[in-house]
């Protein structure tokens, strides 16, 4: 079987770290044999969240998200991903705005299903790319660790990076990316 990798990154930035740590994502799951799918959020027409009605709108009655832009597509091939890495970098100490829009509105699309989440088991991990000052780096992890337990997904790994761990934290990328579809070959397939 060929697992397939939802890469998802979150810069505007195309040559940052952001990017980097995609790449190296993107490598290390290939090199376990998987197929990568790499969405790059900022390269859609993402609107954040309208709230509708009183709180709710489809995402609650149909688990899909009224609004009319990119989101539907995005949403389907993530939920076609076997497993899913998100590398956001590190904006005041949380998620870029892009990666805040994409995920907020997939949490309610897939939250309100409990255990039914589509979500629901698929291995994933996160990465907050920062400056060189890292602060924030924790904060930014304990925001997409929420999104993956109100999705009811299995944190596979959280890895925190800076300009300054940038050599060697790129490798354990990498190698977080292998080890998670060899898991998921191993472990996951029984
Ligand atoms: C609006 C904004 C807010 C930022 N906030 C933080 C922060 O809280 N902590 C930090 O270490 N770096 C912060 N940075 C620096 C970025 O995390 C850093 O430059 C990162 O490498 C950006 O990713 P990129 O290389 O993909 O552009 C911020 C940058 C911007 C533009």
């Amino acid at each position: 079987m060929i697992y397939k990798v939802a890469v998802i990154t979150s810069s505007p930035n195309k040559d940052g770290l952001t990017a980097a740590c995609g790449n190296h994502a993107r490598r290390g799951a290939e090199e376990a044999g998987a197929e990568v799918d790499e969405i790059d959020l900022n390269f859609y027409e993402l609107l954040r969240c309208g709230a509708c009605g009183t709180g709710y709108g489809t995402c609650r009655t149909d688990h899909c998200c009224q609004a009319e832009d990119d989101f539907g597509g995005l949403h389907k091939r993530l939920l076609t991903a076997d497993a899913y890495i998100v590398v956001s970098p590190v904006y005041w100490g949380d998620m870029s705005e892009s990666a805040k829009a994409f995920f907020d509105r997939v949490r309610r699309c897939e939250a309100t299903l409990r255990e039914e989440s589509r979500l629901k088991g698929k291995p994933c991990i996160g990465v907050a790319a920062a400056g060189g000052g890292g602060g924030g780096t924790i904060t930014c992890l304990l925001t997409m660790q929420q999104f993956f337990n109100h999705v009811r997904s299995e944190i596979f790994d959280l890895i925190t990076i800076t300009r300054k761990s940038r050599e060697y934290k790129l490798h354990a990328i990498e190698s977080a990316g292998k080890a998670m579809v060899e898991y998921m070959k191993t472990v996951k397939a029984g």
